[in-house]
């Protein structure tokens, strides 16, 4: 018998299908990591098989690309709490992208800023919610290979107690209006999560944007995250803890992984095989020449 996170995961959907995402909630006391972004084994296996079957070669083994990044800042008034934040702490977010994505030969540009004044919004955009849709519609810019960041509150209804949630990089086609990351404001460098407040939220949730699962997909059985470097894991790691090694034979649990649930202080870096994943989904569903 699995854990309730497995169970979770289990009945989860994502974007694509017309089920509403269940996310994992927050502790009752302060926010622990908790993303929004969930996808079925089920939906992991068919994706795969498209993937498999669509994946476009590599241009060269040491390609690089540089990606558009769009801020939209949605606020409900103009305060740190009331998600205003400065732009000092955007371009600190985007040094803290370029260097954690220095491995995987992707770097990040700041195209532009743009505030949006929305209490609804900052307070209510959760996953499949109207208030998610009515805010990407109307403010989304670029094509399959531009980020868009959307940092709001996440402070009622569905959406609260996560850090963040992001759409993959196989949904752009039929969803791409949907597509980009949506993140708590206070995640950013320098602000005022406790534990997550290096900016590796974002780093976390860019990653799902460019085609990785959690290392702890799938838990110990099968193909995991589909990659071959990052080793199983029953259930997602939290803090920072030593010695952790929750499936027999694969090795000490990934905890320094940006596509864990640990601390930001506790993550380190993408493996190589992440970093091969992120190429290919970037070539086949984004059209990056990478
Ligand atoms: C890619 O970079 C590595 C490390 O710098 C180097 O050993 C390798 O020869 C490079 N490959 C190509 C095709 O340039
Ligand atoms: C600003 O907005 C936040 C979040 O909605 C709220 O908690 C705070 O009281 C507001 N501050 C002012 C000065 O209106
Ligand atoms: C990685 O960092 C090195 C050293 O600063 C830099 O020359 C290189 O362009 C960076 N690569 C990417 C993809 O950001
Ligand atoms: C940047 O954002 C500002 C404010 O939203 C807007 O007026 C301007 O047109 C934008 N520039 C570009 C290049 O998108
Ligand atoms: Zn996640």
């Amino acid at each position: 018998m699995h854990s309730s996170i497995c169970f979770a995961l289990l009945l989860a959907s994502s974007l694509v299908a017309a089920v509403p995402r269940p996310f994992i909630r927050d502790a009752p006391v302060g926010r622990r990591r908790g993303c929004g972004t969930h996808i079925t084994a089920a939906r992991v296996a068919s994706s795969e098989r498209r993937f498999q079957a669509q994946r476009l070669p590599p241009e060269s083994e040491n390609a690089t690309a540089t990606l558009d990044v769009y801020f939209n800042v949605v606020f409900s008034n103009e305060t740190i709490e009331g998600g205003y934040v400065p732009d000092q702490q955007i371009h600190d977010q985007i040094k803290v992208l370029n260097d954690d994505y220095n491995s995987t030969g992707i770097s990040w540009r700041l195209a532009n800023i743009t505030r949006i004044k929305s209490e609804d919004w900052f307070l209510r955009v959760a996953p499949e919610s109207t208030e998610e849709k009515g805010l990407k519609k109307s403010f989304r810019q670029g094509d399959a290979g531009t980020l868009n960041v959307y940092t709001v509150g996440l402070a009622e209804g569905d959406g609260q107690g996560l850090l963040g949630y992001a759409t993959f990089p196989m949904d752009f086609e039929s969803e791409p209006t949907s597509d980009g990351v949506v993140l708590l404001h206070s995640t950013l460098p320098g602000s005022s999560s406790d534990k997550y407040n290096l900016g590796r939220t974002l780093v976390h949730e860019v990653g799902h944007w460019a085609g990785l699962y959690h290392t702890f997909q799938g838990g110990c059985t099968g193909a995991g995250d589909e990659v071959d470097d990052t080793p199983p894991e029953e259930s997602p790691a939290y803090g920072c803890p030593q010695n952790r090694d929750t499936c027999p034979g694969g090795g000490p649990d990934p905890v320094h992984n940006f596509m864990d649930y640990t601390d930001d202080a506790c993550m380190t870096g993408f493996t190589k095989g992440q970093a091969k994943r992120i190429k290919a989904q970037l070539r086949t569903y984004r059209h990056v020449d990478v």
